[in-house]
């Protein structure tokens, strides 16, 4: 049996702290719903989002072997639910257990728990949600579920939250035999997100995903992760970025890309001014109060970083509260 914890509530609760979003020129995208408070990709972290008044609820995707996508930072479920104990013996040799071995009907029957680290059992953030509330039972969202809360959630506000997918491990889904990105598609479809114009932003980090949607004839809006590693330094090149540019509408970067470690700008801010030149939207990932660089005294001083020293658009964080109060400060 599911026991679902009561979503609405929470989501009216939040309400009494949100007015409208902060401000209409840097934009919040609640990374994995309000995940610095309740478990990552659940739809209370994403209600308790959209009434903190962030702009975007960014869902990860992941398919189930059914072929459904479903809300997952990880293509395992062994770092954010309870996999081992429910189903013993279906883990891979390397003994991790894959959502694509899983139908839905068995994902919906995993509780979700705040990550941990698989390794040590130990939170990876200690000072978020305990998985100590064994009364309470947190669930895997569908893309489905999480367009239906917000546009239940707009159609009761008024207000026009936007939803931020991204499709992840897109070349391994493809070896697995899948098309995701026409799955991702097609239920956007469902739900009225078609153009350019809809309240809807794609993002991968798979220039090859971004490419296979506007192979499909999508004109949603697309964004380009930008990793940290060595692989993504050829986007950091004027000429690495016209190539983004004649696909993607924004790029999504790591803000190391943006910062030093000792808060110095990356190549004298090249990034963000050269995306933005081309005009190209700038969202950095991830802001985190509770993970801050070397460089930042506080949120607010990276916040203060991030959009306004480097002049980002907006920002992935796991705490649109503080990020939209911040933003009000500074109207
Ligand atoms: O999508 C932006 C940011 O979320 C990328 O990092 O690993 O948290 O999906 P990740
Ligand atoms: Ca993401």
């Amino acid at each position: 049996m599911t026991t679902r914890p009561p979503i609405l509530l929470l989501a009216c609760l939040a309400f009494t702290a949100i007015a409208l979003p902060a401000t209409p020129d840097k934009t919040v995208i609640a990374h994995r719903g309000a995940s610095g408070y309740l478990p990552e990709h659940t739809l209370e972290a994403y209600a308790m989002a959209y009434g903190q008044g962030a702009d975007f609820i960014e869902p990860d995707l992941m398919l189930t072997s059914d072929g459904v996508p479903i809300a997952l930072h990880d293509r395992t479920l062994d770092a954010t639910t309870d996999v081992a104990e429910r189903f013993p013996g279906r883990a891979r040799d390397d003994g991790k257990h894959y959502a694509i071995d899983f139908t839905l009907e068995e994902i919906e029957q995993l509780a979700v728990k705040e990550r941990i680290d698989p390794e040590t059992g130990e939170h990876v953030f200690p000072a978020r949600w305990p998985n100590t509330h064994e009364a309470i039972r947190f669930r895997i969202a569908t893309l489905a579920e999480t367009l239906e809360l917000v546009r239940g959630l707009n159609h009761a506000t008024g207000r026009d939250v936007g939803v931020y997918p991204e499709i992840k491990s897109s070349s391994w889904h493809r070896e697995q035999g899948v098309d995701f990105e026409r799955a991702v598609l097609e239920i956007l479809a469902d739900y009225g997100y078609t153009g350019a114009d809809d309240n809807v932003i794609v993002q991968a980090f798979e220039p090859e995903s971004l490419l296979r949607l506007r192979e499909l004839g999508t004109e949603l809006t697309l964004v380009q992760l930008i990793g940290g590693g060595r692989n993504y330094d050829r986007m950091m090149t004027g000429e690495g970025l016209d190539r983004v540019a004649a696909y993607a509408d924004g790029i999504g970067p790591s803000m190391t890309r943006i910062f030093e470690s000792d808060g110095t700008p990356v190549k004298d801010n090249f990034l963000v001014r050269e995306a933005q030149a081309r005009g190209l939207i700038v969202h950095p990932y991830t802001m985190r109060a509770d993970r801050l660089p070397g460089y930042a005294d506080s949120y607010d001083d990276l916040l203060e970083h991030i959009l306004f020293q480097a002049g980002a658009d907006g920002v992935f964080t796991d705490h649109p509260d503080l990020t939209v109060r911040f933003l009000k400060s500074r109207q």
